[in-house]
């Protein structure tokens, strides 16, 4: 596992393709309808791990002032790229930065924060979440909310053993390219409950012929969020919501 390089790094086929793999997944859809309904129209958000602008823009095209942040410049490039297509009054709306969400300081604070799709997980369930809900807390007015998506631990442990052969994702880009994806190593860690995955992705040619092929590392860390939240001064909303499989969104509030 150690040679396959880090989801989302520079040259990865995990940042080029995070949108196609993204959209495949129709559970996924509707994320942005529940940050949407967690504060009105015209309030600020900040999102943590805002990648490649998937839920910031939309929440933009909204009404919402959105700062999205994010660690992975290829991920961010995406966002820029997505932000120049939007019309000049929703993209005013959408400020991207570069940024370590365990370690953030913008000296402000917002109406909602959203660490969206699996974006805690990317980081061990120790000090990263604490300072990611301090993070959290630090950036929320008071009576503001920060919701976190995170993944089943239940599934990740259940998780099919690693099958490098059998395709997990065969999906048509444009010219009549592919990308086709394999998991080639999977393993889950009870003692850090994490679940560690080496997944390879590839993009054909018309013919079939590769055109590009790397195994990039993927790990999600998953435990129960409370205590670091409680530590924040970050109190739970209601019941976690579930996403039809895709994990769930946990709601907190600051008092
Ligand atoms: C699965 S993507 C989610 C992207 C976006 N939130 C969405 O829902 O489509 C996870 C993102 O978290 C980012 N990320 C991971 N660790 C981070 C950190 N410490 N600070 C900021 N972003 C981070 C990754 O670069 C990646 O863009």
């Amino acid at each position: 596992m150690a040679a396959a390089k880090p989801y989302y790094s520079p040259g990865s086929l995990s940042a080029a393709f995070y949108d196609v793999v993204t959209a495949a997944d129709a559970r996924l859809a509707g994320d942005v309808g529940v940050y949407a309904g967690l504060a009105p129209a015209g309030a600020s958000m900040l999102e943590l791990g805002a990648g490649t602008g998937r839920v910031g823009a939309e929440l933009a095209m909204r009404g919402f002032e959105v700062v999205g942040v994010d660690l992975s410049r290829p991920m961010l490039a995406q966002a820029q790229a997505r932000r120049a297509a939007l019309s000049p009054e929703v993209a005013a709306r959408l400020t991207l930065k570069l940024g370590d969400m365990t370690a953030l300081d913008l000296k402000r604070t917002f109406d909602l924060v959203a660490c969206s799709y699996f974006t805690l997980a990317h980081v061990p369930a120790g000090a990263a979440w604490r300072n990611t809900f301090a993070t959290a807390a630090r950036h929320l007015e008071a009576g503001g909310v920060a919701a976190f998506h995170l993944p089943l631990l239940d599934l990740m442990r259940r998780a099919t053993p690693a099958d490098p052969k059998a395709m997990v994702l065969d999906e048509g880009l444009s010219d009549g390219r592919r990308l086709r994806l394999y998991v080639e190593g999977r393993r889950f860690r009870e003692d850090l409950g994490r679940l560690e995955q080496v997944i390879a992705y590839e993009e054909l040619d018309a013919r079939g012929r590769v055109l590009r092929r790397s195994a990039e590392r993927l790990a999600y860390s998953m435990t129960d969020p409370q205590p670091f939240a409680a530590a924040a001064g970050l109190v739970l909303d209601r019941s976690p919501i579930d996403l039809g499989g895709v994990g769930e969104i946990w709601v907190f509030r600051k008092r």
